[in-house]
């Protein structure tokens, strides 16, 4: 334990001499032992993420990437961008002169590269072009002559790929010559009573393994002698057909008679959104006051807190590790609420209760809650005010709300592509969502490459939500402004700033005050128009 504390104390030593890998090693050398410690566990995780990759470092910050890639308590994909380059095909990438073959066991059989498949979504072009080459050989390979030795060199690769085009729902671009070969590989299996995991595997690098009718029955009891094949059968085919029977068997509170409402349902029962795997260590049993005193005076006693919109669970299972809280999560669609129900389960989470419901109809709750969090959900009703009106009525006097907005100006080209997407009239279906990809991915217009650097580029469900979401509306501060006094709401501060826009507004704006915030945060964003591309996220209360 001394050896801790002197290790933090050396740690924010090198810290404040601005030595991050100092720092790291010094915070490593506690986790390593003792993953329990949260908020150092965050602290070197986020120094990772923004760390320089030298020469020097190299060796320490990828045992560091394993560390967190190993581990299932994190936002892998915060990381992604970072640990992509301690791979060995990035350094395959870098060093163009050298030739590998498109086989390089050295690059598809390393752990870092499999844990990254396995935990985030491939959001890199040139990866994705690459395993885009790789799928179609393979399935090339495996139905030309049939190699099982070298196949099975493979093995832990092809689950951790099929796990990721799972993931990202097969959003790849599919040349005709791979649908024959898919057709001809399906027309083998179909003959064979038995299971062959190599072609279940490939199967499953194209499509999902529940629209594949002629093998359901023989994949729900098979078990497999490895591990990693019953934990990706798990994730690809059991957990969605369970998530499928629970949607169908919940009961609705609202009868969703919102036009909007039932075209969103529609939306997110199709492609539930986000489709998670892995969260955050919970920070179990602490005091949700010592989070909420800077955003209130308030105390909390036994904390009700609302999740409006909460999507597949996320939010709602972060919250719950607070101390005596208890979470209420409405979503208006079954497949999500089946999926955060899964999940909550999984985690043996007791204190959230879920609900089918329509945020419009919240009064039949019968409830007032302290806390309201509710992001990236207004903007998607035909009357946003409506839905905060609905949510200020279910807010006792002193509550907090958290909400999440689309800014207009970080949004511009995406909203440009929405509208070039109306006007083209392209229906919302898998393969038209596919085909505008490919589109964008072949296009040199500037406003579409802006849409290819976005994460929601790489999974059907994100681009979907990103591109052809029925409704969307977005915001800058003065609409804010007006919106939030319409309902004698104020507002109180940003959630989680970044620290160095936070500083470069505090140059700009050295004067600010309550009353000309929002203002100056308007003018902010007309310098810097991308600062809230990942939405406005901030907290408001009751005007009292
Ligand atoms: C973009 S997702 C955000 C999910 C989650 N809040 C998050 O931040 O990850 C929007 C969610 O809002 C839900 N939603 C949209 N309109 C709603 C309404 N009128 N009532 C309840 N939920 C709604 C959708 O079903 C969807 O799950």
């Amino acid at each position: 334990m001394s050896d801790d504390f002197e290790n933090v104390a050396l740690g924010k030593q090198k810290l404040e001499k601005n030595d991050i890998d100092g720092a790291m090693h010094h915070l490593h050398n506690i986790l390593k032992d003792n993953k329990d410690h949260i908020e150092l566990y965050l602290i070197n995780f986020d120094l990772f993420c923004r760390n320089q990759i030298t020469i020097k470092n190299y060796d320490f910050l990828k045992t560091i990437a394993e560390y967190y890639f190993r581990d299932n308590f994190i936002y892998h994909q915060l990381a992604f961008s970072q640990a992509i380059k301690l791979t060995n095909f990035y350094k395959n990438r870098k060093a163009k002169t050298r030739k590998s073959s498109l086989f390089d066991l050295d690059i598809i059989n390393e752990e870092l590269f499999q844990l990254i498949l396995k935990k985030c979504l491939i959001a890199d072009l040139d990866l994705e072009f690459y395993l885009t080459k790789i799928r179609k050989k393979l399935l090339k390979k495996f139905l030309s002559k049939r190699d099982n030795q070298f196949f099975m060199k493979i093995y832990k690769f092809l689950i951790v790929f099929a796990e990721q085009k799972f993931f990202c729902e097969f959003i790849y671009h599919e040349t005709d010559e791979e649908k024959e070969l898919i057709k001809k590989l399906e027309n083998k299996i179909k003959k064979k009573d038995d299971i062959c995991e190599l072609s279940i595997l490939l199967i499953s690098l194209y499509k999902p393994l529940n629209k594949c009718n002629y093998l359901k029955k023989k994949l729900v009891s098979y078990i497999s002698r490895s591990n990693e094949f019953n934990e990706f059968l798990k994730y690809v085919f059991h957990d969605p057909d369970k998530d499928k029977q629970v949607s169908r068997s919940m009961k609705s509170l609202s009868n969703f008679s919102n036009k909007t409402s039932r075209l969103m349902k529609s939306q997110y029962e199709e492609n539930p959104f986000p489709r998670w795997r892995y969260t955050l260590r919970p920070m179990e049993g602490n005091d949700i006051n010592e989070f909420t005193n800077r955003y209130s005076r308030t105390f909390f006693k036994k904390p009700e807190i609302l999740i409006a919109g909460c999507g597949t669970g996320q939010q709602a299972i972060a919250w719950s590790a607070y101390k005596d809280s208890k979470i209420y999560a409405v979503d208006l669609s079954s497949v999500s609420l089946a999926y955060a129900v899964r999940k909550a389960e999984e985690k043996n989470i007791k204190n959230i209760s879920f609900y089918h419901l329509d945020l419009l109809d919240l009064d039949l709750l019968n409830k007032k809650f302290d806390i309201i969090i509710s992001t990236g959900c207004l903007h998607h009703m035909e009357k946003p005010e409506d839905g905060l009106e609905s949510l200020v009525n279910v807010l006792k006097p002193q509550g907090l709300i958290y909400l999440g907005l689309y800014s207009k100006r970080a949004r511009s080209e995406i909203e440009w592509t929405r509208r070039y997407i109306q006007k083209r009239k392209i229906d919302v279906t898998e393969y038209n969502m596919r085909v505008f990809r490919t589109k964008i991915l072949n296009s040199k217009n500037k406003k579409l490459q802006f849409i290819k650097g976005l994460i929601d580029f790489f999974s059907l469900s994100n681009f979907r939500d990103l591109l052809f979401n029925y409704t969307e509306h977005t915001y800058d501060f003065i609409k804010i402004k007006e919106l939030l006094e319409s309902k004698k709401l104020k507002f109180i501060a940003f959630n989680a700033m970044n620290p160095d826009t936070a500083k470069l507004f505090k140059a700009h704006f050295p004067d600010v005050n309550d009353k000309s915030l929002l203002e100056s945060w308007d003018k902010f964003e007309k310098i810097y128009p991308k600062t809230f591309i990942n939405m406005y996220n901030f907290w408001i209360k009751k005007i009292n």
